[in-house]
């Protein structure tokens, strides 16, 4: 929950040519909308000059416009592009204003200045990011825009949230959100974004939020259609939008390949010293099992160690003895898992199905049983939503 004090949010607001928009803009949310919110309401207006330094007096609109609403803001330069846009806003909103919470909004009026109150007011009743969705239940498109527009937008945002596999949200190209600072904005690095010269900026940017934050929350925004100026999106923009969502997909997915490599060298590492054990040094049968699986899972706990899970290496010999043997403990589990369901499916479709039915207990219940243990239990790079109490927390 947030704190008492009044909560500073500043909208960054980037502008490449938009005099008519935010002469119109500025007076509304300072005089309509921020009355009505019980936060101490920014804009931070980034406007892009020209590479010879002029704009169609965009800057000169809101310069004059200072004069009225203190809290008004600007920042100009030459023109980088939007994601270079909003990185300098956010830096200056966090470091010299010193935000609680920033949030994203385009100046022309596709997001109407009546859907800030909803985002801000999600945010002090406790979400840390607040996404403005189109396409929840309340949100949507213009209907004018033609039916491949819409088919475009629909479809295109679909693809993202299935390759970040990201079901839950429903709106992950949207350029209206609210983002607190303390928690999730703070722990991005802002200068290693991809693509900031672009839109794309957009995806990197919210993958990394909903990785920090803990309280993400989708609020219903009726996408306008534009009426002044025109639009700086183009089919450049949306492949290099794609091309960042496949790359961070991919990215995502690599823990997964790791972990399902090291788990087939281990399968390696059985059948060969199960060879070993039981043909050529004719161990018991019960001896040679045993010993060939304990070296499978030795040669799994320390590549993963040291290579899937790299990042929260467990190292010191106290600490990798008690993590081995928690990780013998759940490795029983999967032996459990197996032999319970393989004997119990041997007995109910017949013996001529034992062969084939193990790869199916594998893939379908020993990897995604590993994979959560690995991720919750042993090395803890998953931290799951609390079951009981508290708010409703999408797990993304
Ligand atoms: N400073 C700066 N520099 N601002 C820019 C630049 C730039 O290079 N390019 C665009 N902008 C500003 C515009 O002036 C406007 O305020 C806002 O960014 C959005 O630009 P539009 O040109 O109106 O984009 P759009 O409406 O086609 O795209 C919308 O939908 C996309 C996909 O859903 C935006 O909401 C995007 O943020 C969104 O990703
Ligand atoms: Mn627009």
């Amino acid at each position: 929950m947030v704190s008492n004090l009044k909560q500073k949010v500043v909208i960054i607001m980037p502008t490449y040519k938009e005099a008519e928009n935010i002469s119109k803009m500025v007076p509304v949310l300072f005089e309509k909308e921020f009355p009505k919110i019980a936060a101490d309401m920014h804009l931070l207006v980034v406007n892009d000059l020209t590479a010879e330094g002029t704009d169609d007096g965009t800057g000169d609109i809101v310069r004059s416009q200072m004069k009225k609403y203190k809290n008004l803001h600007l920042l100009e330069s030459t023109k980088q592009g939007l994601g270079w846009a909003y990185i300098r806003g956010m830096k200056y909103a966090k470091d010299k204003l010193n935000a609680d919470a920033v949030m994203e909004m385009d100046a022309d009026f596709q997001h109407p200045p009546r859907f800030v109150k909803p985002m801000v007011e999600a945010y002090l009743n406790g979400s840390d990011y607040v996404i403005g969705s189109r396409y929840i239940p309340g949100g949507s498109v213009p209907s004018e825009w033609a039916i491949h527009r819409k088919a475009i937008s629909y479809f295109g945002n679909l693809f993202i949230r299935l390759v970040l596999l990201k079901p839950k949200l429903h709106d992950l190209t949207t350029g209206f959100r609210l983002t607190k600072v303390k928690g999730v904005l703070d722990k991005i690095d802002l200068d290693s974004l991809m693509e900031p010269e672009r839109f794309a900026y957009k995806v990197d940017l919210l993958y990394q939020s909903i990785k920090n934050a803990k309280n993400v929350k989708e609020v219903p925004l009726e996408f306008a259609p534009r009426t002044e100026e025109t639009s700086k999106f183009s089919m450049k923009e949306m492949i290099s939008t794609f091309r960042v969502a496949i790359i961070l997909g991919i990215k995502d997915k690599q823990k997964f390949i790791k972990f399902g490599t090291v788990g087939f060298a281990g399968y390696l590492v059985n059948a060969f010293f199960l060879y070993i054990f039981a043909s050529r040094l004719h161990w018991p049968e019960v001896f040679a099992w045993a010993g060939s699986t304990e070296l499978a899972i030795i040669n799994n706990f320390t590549f993963n160690n040291i290579w899937t899970f790299k990042k929260e290496k467990i190292t010191g010999a106290r600490e990798l003895f008690l993590k081995f043997i928690q990780f013998n403990g759940t490795s029983i589990g999967a032996l459990l898992i197996q032999t319970v369901v393989g004997s119990l499916g041997v007995s109910l479709l017949g013996q001529q199905y034992r062969q084939l039915l193990l790869p199916f207990i594998i893939v379908f219940l020993v990897l995604p049983y590993n994979y959560f243990m690995y991720n919750v239990v042993i090395w803890k790079s998953w931290k799951l939503p609390r079951m009981f109490g508290g708010k409703r927390v999408i797990k993304t």
